[in-house]
């Protein structure tokens, strides 16, 4: 039972970020110096997978083209010589990544999006990772997910704490500890006003699922927002099957948001094996 197939929602409208998003998908607006799936499929690469597949929509067809060969940016660099730079270009694709495009032709909700790739998971484990989350981790964050689903054989889903008045933008999951990184849970929530949230354990945009989880999607009624969402496909799935929340080791940028995104351009250009020294210069000498 390997983890080898990935789900990236990517049809979303990217509200929370416009103008910038008016006429490009969020998923490729740059952190530093690559875009926010990028960071995703790498992750996801990482952790073993080689089957990436993009739910995707109208306006999106630029992620489709960052994954494709850029044949005249190829044979330009090369004739100029430039080999380090067409490394840089070919790496966004390793020859054993496959990636795959399915559509999701109305935005009804994350549920149904990852509903949208059922055919093309079949009866696998797979992996949710939404870009906009993005995560960093030692190993990368679906590394460590990868690493218990061997384990437990079930579905993880990655949690974090968050702010008491921040639960109304998570899903919040409450259940029994079985070590300090792991819970096994027993409700989760989609999106909770702070009083009736069962915890401040919110899920962040990475999940490992059983493809169980299909079904039980397939036969929730509309939730939170009249979406169909995953974290109701979940609730129905842990009342048959185990379901975990790992309290992962790293940073999640909610790069969804201009605060998130800008304090994610902020720390990955300082950690830059090329611009980091000199950014931090520029920074310190900055009047704040
Ligand atoms: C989605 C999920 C939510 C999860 C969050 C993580 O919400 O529905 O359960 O906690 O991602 O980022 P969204 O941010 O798409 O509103």
């Amino acid at each position: 039972m390997l983890v080898n197939k990935a789900i990236f929602p990517v049809a979303g409208l990217g509200t929370r970020f416009l103008p910038a998003t008016k006429a490009q998908p969020k998923e490729m607006l740059p952190v530093v110096d690559k875009p926010l799936i990028q960071y995703a499929v790498e992750e996801a690469y990482a952790a073993g997978v080689r089957e990436m597949i993009f739910v995707t929509g109208r306006h999106k067809r630029p992620i489709e083209d960052h994954f494709d060969m850029t044949f005249e940016l190829e044979v330009a660099l090369e004739q100029a010589g430039k080999a380090e730079l067409l490394e840089v270009v070919r790496s966004v694709k390793p020859d054993d990544m496959e990636c795959i495009y399915v559509r999701q032709a109305q935005a009804l909700g994350l549920g149904h999006a990852v509903l949208c790739a059922q055919r093309l998971v079949g009866n696998n484990p797979f992996a949710v990772l939404l870009a906009d989350d993005l995560m960093v981790g030692e190993p990368p964050v679906l590394k460590q997910m990868v690493d218990q689903f061997a384990d437990w054989r079930a579905s993880i889903l990655a949690v974090q704490e968050v702010p008491a008045e921040h639960t109304r933008r998570y899903g919040i999951v409450a259940g029994t500890q079985v070590n300090d990184k792991l819970m096994d849970v027993s409700r989760i929530v989609e999106k909770p006003a702070p009083e009736v949230a069962p915890s401040r354990l919110g899920v962040a945009g990475r999940y490992i699922l059983t493809p169980g989880v299909f079904h039980e999607i397939a036969n929730q009624p509309r939730g939170v927002g009249g979406e169909i969402q995953l974290t109701d496909g979940i609730a129905g799935l842990l009342r048959r099957e185990k379901v975990f929340a790992y309290r992962y080791d790293g940073k999640r940028y909610d790069c969804g948001s201009k605060e998130g995104f800008l304090q994610a351009n902020v720390e990955l250009a300082m950690q830059h094996p090329q611009l980091g020294a000199g950014f931090k210069e520029y920074l310190k000498s900055l009047e704040i």
